[in-house]
């Protein structure tokens, strides 16, 4: 796809989801299906990431995956069988949301063969994204708004022309889960960033402001995590690498105003099934 839609006033065509993780929080029932395959209502985390995408203008999906993930796979597929026996019932609709994306978007694959941290499964997915700025979702932070926050963030994009962090504030207490920023207040609402801290303790974090799963990169990133030594948890962190960025004025902070839930605890998962069962009609 070439084409740039009227809603996507930058061409940022490509967003990566990084999803090669096992999910271990959700065991027994991440064993042998991907954790973004779990259901929020009837569909699947993932595809709640690859919509948003989509209503940002965005039509390939580039999945940094591992084993065990084939479902994400077959699921962005046809399943001739399946489509076959319902074609003409009126089950035929539940179908629908999936066919749309199938039908508008071109879905890629790497493997991450170790699990080395997100700023290795960034730098993993380099060969599908090529030289071009990228949008990057983790599906585990699912993300409500009056319209999709990676469009927003094309906005600043566009404005600004560097890397866009979602950012949003959290309790003192949780912290330690998160990348951690603080910065400057610009005129248009946004953060021009310039401390970030990965994981920092309470009395270490520059502020409450956290980075939540949703990235505007513009493709230097992939040279500077070539360079970035194992930080937090001896893993690559894809915030050591924000943070040379950060040090050229070249990270924007987009405060995050809807409704966020960590999919990737029990808790946001069964808060965020609870809320969407209210609000979703099915599709
Ligand atoms: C990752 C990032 C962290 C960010 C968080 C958002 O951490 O490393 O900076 O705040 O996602 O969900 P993870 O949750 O993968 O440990």
């Amino acid at each position: 796809m070439t084409d740039t839609p009227r809603d996507n006033p930058t061409p940022i065509q490509i967003c990566l989801f990084p999803v090669a993780g096992y999910g271990t929080r959700f065991l027994p029932a991440t064993k042998a299906q991907p954790k973004e395959m779990l259901p929020i209502v009837t569909k699947p985390l993932i595809q709640y990431g690859v919509e948003e995408a989509v209503a940002a203008g965005m039509h390939t999906m580039a999945f940094v995956t591992g084993r065990n993930k084939r479902a994400i796979e077959d699921h962005f597929d046809i399943t001739y069988e399946l489509e076959d026996q319902i074609s003409g019932t009126q089950k035929e609709i539940y179908l629908s949301s999936i066919r749309q994306l199938i039908d508008q978007c071109t879905f890629t694959y790497v493997r991450q063969t170790k699990m080395r941290g997100l700023g290795d499964a960034i730098l993993t997915g380099e060969p599908l994204v090529g030289q071009q700025p990228f949008g990057v979702i983790l599906a585990d932070d699912l993300c409500h708004d009056d319209e999709s926050v990676l469009l927003q963030m094309t906005r600043l994009y566009a404005q600004h022309q560097c890397c866009i962090v979602a950012v949003e504030e959290v309790r003192r207490e949780d912290v330690c889960k998160y990348g951690i920023v603080s910065g400057q207040a610009l005129p248009d609402g946004s953060i021009r960033i310039e401390q970030m801290v990965e994981k920092p303790a309470i009395d270490q974090a520059p502020s409450n402001l956290a980075m939540i799963g949703r990235y505007i990169l513009t493709p230097d990133i992939f040279d500077i995590l070539r360079e970035t030594p194992p930080g937090n948890g001896g893993e690559i962190q894809l915030t050591d690498a924000l943070k040379v960025l950060a040090a050229r004025n070249k990270v924007i902070g987009f405060p995050f105003s809807g409704r966020r839930f960590d999919c990737g605890s029990v808790e946001g998962f069964v808060e965020a099934t609870n809320f969407y069962f209210q609000h979703q009609t099915r599709g």
